[in-house]
């Protein structure tokens, strides 16, 4: 109990949760069906605030979970700059970290944002990078598959476009002349137009400083769940699932993803899991690192190292195990869960009649 390297662990870690007044600033950028006063964004931002001594600012886009579904991508893209922009705190720099769809408007910060802060790190969890192949709406069921084929042929249409954020991301490998001319966000956002490819969003993306790709092993969400680190279908196919190299995207450097790998910069981090299920000892290893400046990032390494060596200490054993609870960061990101209001809204813009879409609400 006494024992010396008890205290200097104890001093280590009482050390290391002092707030460093160093760290940048970071932003949360939630996912779809989420709002920042949610409680499990909340707790995730200020468990990520406690631990790095970092202001976090979980940045809100129009009235939450409603527009988070409604408002098409490079429109919340465009509110997140113009606020990021007003923000005096991070007028030196900032990090952000991105949840499930909310990293796709990360990078449209990233990439598109004129005049913006400098974004020096990026942590994203569980995001579509390179599309997702399904909108799992609402599982089985004959009304669903009608539903379900109904959106796959219009998602590229000019009114699920304009009318519903997700059809910015769904890049169906079957449909895939109709997703590059007609999705108006991700083949921007990734410059897979080949005469349109903008030296400028890749200029921006590989200025950073870190890219934290996080995957999750158990993803049911992300399909194929690669897509959070870029990896995807070839075209015209739903199998194999290629790796972030062997794309095009990658390989022929259009963002710059190549560029930040070749300097050690990409990270491709995997955890167990479901969609955005991390536990806190994978926010600890993954993603406080970047949130952190050289000096409190040290303390860390630090603590952590002391915790290995003390293997003896019951009080270590209590503390990893508490780290390894997993919390489910937000589970209004999860895409399964769709609002009864929002399949209403789905069924109206499908022409349904409101009676069949009743039994399955
Ligand atoms: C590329 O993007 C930048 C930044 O948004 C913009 O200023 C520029 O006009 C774009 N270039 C082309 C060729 O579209």
């Amino acid at each position: 109990m006494g024992s010396p390297l008890t205290v200097l662990f104890i001093c280590v870690i009482s050390f290391s949760v002092i707030p460093t007044s160093h760290s940048i600033p970071f932003i949360v950028l939630h996912g779809i069906g989420d709002q920042c006063s949610n409680h499990g964004v909340k707790q995730f931002t200020e468990q990520l605030s406690e631990w790095s001594g970092a202001e976090g600012y979980c940045i809100e886009i129009g009235d939450g979970a409603w527009d988070s579904w409604f408002m098409p991508l490079q429109d919340q893209a465009e509110v997140v700059c113009d606020k990021v922009k007003q923000m005096k705190e991070l007028s030196q720099g900032y990090n952000i970290v991105g949840l499930s769809q909310g990293n796709l408007i990360g990078r449209g910060v990233i990439e598109f944002c004129d005049g913006g802060p400098p974004v020096k790190n990026f942590v994203s969890l569980g995001g579509p990078h390179a599309g997702t192949a399904s909108v799992p709406l609402c599982g089985t069921g004959i009304l669903c598959k009608i539903v379900d084929t109904l959106i796959r042929s219009e998602i590229y249409s000019e009114y699920m476009q304009a009318h519903l954020a997700p059809s910015g991301y769904l890049k169906l490998p079957n449909y895939l002349p109709a997703y590059l001319e007609k999705c108006r966000f991700l083949p921007r956002l990734n410059n897979e137009l080949p005469g349109e490819r903008n030296s400028t969003y890749k200029e921006r993306f590989s200025s950073l400083q870190n890219l934290v790709l996080i995957m999750f092993e158990h993803d049911t969400v992300l399909i194929p769940k690669e897509t959070a680190w870029f990896g995807y279908y070839p075209d015209g196919a739903f199998s194999p699932v290629l790796t972030p190299e062997q794309t095009n995207l990658y390989f022929e450097d259009w963002i710059g993803l190549k560029t930040l790998n070749d300097a050690g910069r990409a990270k491709f981090v995997s955890v167990s899991g479901n969609h955005l299920g991390i536990s806190k000892g994978d926010m600890k290893k993954h993603i406080l690192p970047y949130l952190v400046d050289q000096e409190a990032s040290s303390t860390i390494d630090r603590s952590k190292s002391i915790m290995v060596q003390s293997d003896s200490g019951k009080q270590v054993v209590g503390k990893s195990v508490d780290d390894a609870s997993a919390i489910l960061v937000a589970r209004g990101s999860l895409f399964y869960n769709w609002p009864s209001s929002i399949k209403n809204f789905i069924g109206e813009l499908l022409g349904l009649a409101e009676d069949e879409s009743r039994p399955h609400a």
